[in-house]
């Protein structure tokens, strides 16, 4: 099973789904390390909880030197033999340093059908363009933000009445299938796979019943 690092920022409900998955004995990946950059994400209790090693890097000591927080962070990793990186609600731009020593191995999820709405509050740019169907992308890093080959995506119906939260709460369920889904794709194959022929299908979510 590969060694799995999921860092968190905040409240950790793809990493809490990312352990549920690994729980599984034949699950191709085992979560051995959860690091945060903040002592206050609230993943990191969860984590404990289930019994799995966490660290706490905090960027704020390093004001903006983000090359020297994330050699830190490299030193953590490596202390614990990790060998791929699962990005949950890790709210930190990304160098170089990093991106390109886990080319291949580093993946993130994001709460849009990228390439639409990369960036901050998905949801309620969603709702101001209007689009019917929205969704979470799971894709593997690369040096420009949110642009990296796509590993999985669902979609979900933006529905009358919805708002950035009930939108959001929609996305949220989808995040949670397709992110172990991706990561069992990436950790079942062997190290450093050509990003190209990596592909999921769509889960599909329960038709809404519409009015
Ligand atoms: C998730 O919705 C994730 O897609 C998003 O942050 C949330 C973290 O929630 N990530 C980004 O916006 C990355 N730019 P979680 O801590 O409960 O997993």
């Amino acid at each position: 099973r590969r060694r799995t690092a999921v860092l968190i920022s905040g409240r950790g409900s793809n990493m809490a789904a990312l352990l549920t998955a690994a729980r599984d004995p034949a699950y191709p990946a085992e979560i051995a390390l959860v690091l945060a950059n903040r002592a206050d994400a609230g993943g990191l209790a969860l984590a404990a909880a289930a019994g799995v090693p966490t660290a706490v890097v905090e960027s704020r000591p390093f004001r903006g030197d983000r090359a020297a927080h994330e050699a830190a962070v490299q030193a953590v990793l490596e202390a614990h033999d990790i060998g791929l990186l699962c990005l949950a609600g890790y709210m930190r731009l990304l160098t170089p340093f990093l991106v390109g020593r886990w080319a291949g191995r580093m993946l993130n999820i994001h709460p849009s059908l990228l390439p639409a709405f990369p960036g901050l509050d998905t949801h309620a740019r969603a709702l101001a363009a209007g689009v019917k169907l929205h969704g979470c992308t799971v894709h593997l890093v690369t040096e420009e933000m949110d642009a990296g080959p796509i590993l999985a995506q669902a979609a979900v119906p933006v529905l009358p009445g919805d708002d950035a939260a009930s939108l959001g709460a929609r996305v949220l369920a989808q995040e949670h299938v397709i992110y172990p889904m991706a990561l069992a794709l990436v950790a079942g194959r062997a190290a450093t796979p050509p990003a190209a022929d990596v592909a999921l299908s769509n889960p599909l979510p329960t038709p809404p019943s519409l009015p």
